[in-house]
């Protein structure tokens, strides 16, 4: 173990530290105030998508009780705080009639943080889809997008005046592979169709939703949040190398290149082009020049090219984790270097804007004995994440802040409640809060960085 001092010591001065949370998963409070309902409040309902049928509906009941949390942010020393809005909150319909009571919740809690001298770091989106938009097809939907830019407005302009960085979406592969294709994650499709057409939708809606934001505040800092995978053949032969080629334009490329280098890939096209509805200028939209980048990285992919063969990009899938191999409770293998090595790679094949790792932590499910929660291995996975970071900054990487996920346990979609990432143990049934180990780890990070300058 490196001491929390030497450690600091490798993290710029102006190194942001901060934590993550998303609305769903936290605020509960699902009926309140007028907001309307999303597909997570349908699909959770539905029997056998969510672990043991829970829902977001109290969570952590964050609704009610964000001062208190925000108090324990604030308690931990870092610098900001990564939430996301419910669209269902602002406008229950997703279109149409705006609900100020939505509204009035996030300027409360943004006024919140800024007293507090918490940065405010919000994304836009972050799987809450209100449920009425379902109705024109959801994120198959192109009118989903322009809803998206419309929202998008109404937001900055009543609280773009206070956030530090805006972020449009949150993992648009969680949005469309495994939303769309793979069938875990609301609205459960698992259609090609439909997949190819939510990848456009969805990158067209960040595209529109940085330009009306910017139409409202030009200087506001704004982002997009992406899970893009580190990829790594299983073995050196030829076959599995251009496997994992595949893989990666297939789970990454497909949201970067347009983003970044205003062009699907190529292969990309041939396979699903014809379904992608895809206009005339879209990529000029969705290619807006971004001020910063998220990446949230958890594990790891190791491909073998006999894997998934006739899956919807042929030999593109990732194998589960070999035997022995270290492995969170959710059963994500450990790997830091997975996050070095994505990071460096990234810079070589994109021309990117600096990054913040906006989510990394891990799930494991200890639970509170005598008071305290002795979460040794999620400091330990943290610790080692935090070397991995400072090792992309060491090899040129602009990387300029790190926002655990998450503050605490919450919500963890198809697995319910019964996967824990926080560095806050929640009491589902008091709602009380206990500071884990791995808390008091980060707490001692965050501020021995601090003091060394
Ligand atoms: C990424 C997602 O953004 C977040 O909502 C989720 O809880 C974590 N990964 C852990 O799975």
């Amino acid at each position: 173990m490196t001491s929390a001092k030497d450690l600091a010591a490798r993290l710029p001065k102006e190194f942001l530290f901060g934590v993550a949370t998303a609305a769903y998963q936290i605020e509960g409070a699902a009926k309140e105030d007028g907001r309307g309902p999303s597909i997570w409040d349908a699909f959770s309902r539905m029997p056998g998508r969510v672990f043991q049928q829970h829902t977001g509906d109290v969570a952590c009941d964050h609704y009610h009780l964000w001062e208190k949390d925000l108090d324990l942010i604030k308690s931990l020393g870092v610098g900001a705080y990564r939430f996301s809005i419910a669209w269902p909150r602002i406008l229950p319909d997703g279109r149409g009639k705006v609900n100020d009571k939505g509204l009035d919740f996030y300027d409360r809690l943004i006024d919140g943080m800024v007293a507090r001298g918490l940065k405010v770091y919000p994304t836009l989106y972050h799987w809450d889809l209100p449920l009425m938009l379902m109705g024109d097809g959801g994120w198959t939907a192109r009118s989903t997008a322009e809803a998206f830019a419309d929202y998008a407005e109404i937001v900055v302009r009543r609280l773009g005046d206070r956030m530090d960085a805006l972020a449009t979406i949150n993992e648009p592969w969680c949005i469309c592979h495994l939303s769309h294709l793979y069938g875990i994650h609301a609205p459960g499709e698992k259609s090609t169709d439909a997949f190819a057409a939510a990848v456009h939708t969805l990158n067209l809606a960040h595209g529109l939703g940085v330009q009306a934001a910017r139409s409202v505040r030009p200087d506001l800092p704004m982002g997009t949040v992406l899970n893009a995978y580190s990829i790594y053949p299983a073995t050196e032969s030829g076959e599995d190398k251009a496997a994992a080629e595949r893989a990666f334009t297939f789970h990454n490329g497909i949201y970067m290149s347009p983003v970044f280098s205003g062009a699907y890939p190529p292969d990309i096209l041939d396979v699903f082009g014809d379904k992608m509805n895809i206009q005339d200028g879209d990529l000029e939209v969705i290619n807006q020049p971004l001020d910063w980048w998220g990446l949230n990285y958890y594990t790891p992919w190791r491909i073998h090219a006999d894997f998934a063969a006739g899956a919807a990009y042929p030999n593109a899938e990732a194998t589960p984790p070999k035997d022995g191999v270290p492995v969170t409770d959710i059963g994500w293998e450990v790997d830091a270097k997975g996050l070095s090595d994505l990071l460096i790679d990234l810079y070589k094949r994109y021309d990117l804007p600096p990054v913040y790792i906006t989510e990394n932590g891990a799930c494991y499910n200890d639970g509170v004995d005598n008071g305290a929660v002795p979460d040794t291995r999620r400091t330990d996975y943290l610790e080692q994440h935090f070397e991995a970071s400072a090792d992309a900054i060491d090899a040129g990487v602009p990387l300029k802040g790190y926002f655990l996920w998450s503050l605490m346990d919450n919500f963890e979609w198809a697995e319910g409640y019964k996967m824990r990432f926080g560095i806050v143990h929640v009491d589902y049934d008091t709602q009380v809060r206990t500071l884990k180990d791995s808390g008091k780890w980060y707490r001692e990070l965050v501020n021995t960085h601090k003091s060394s300058f």
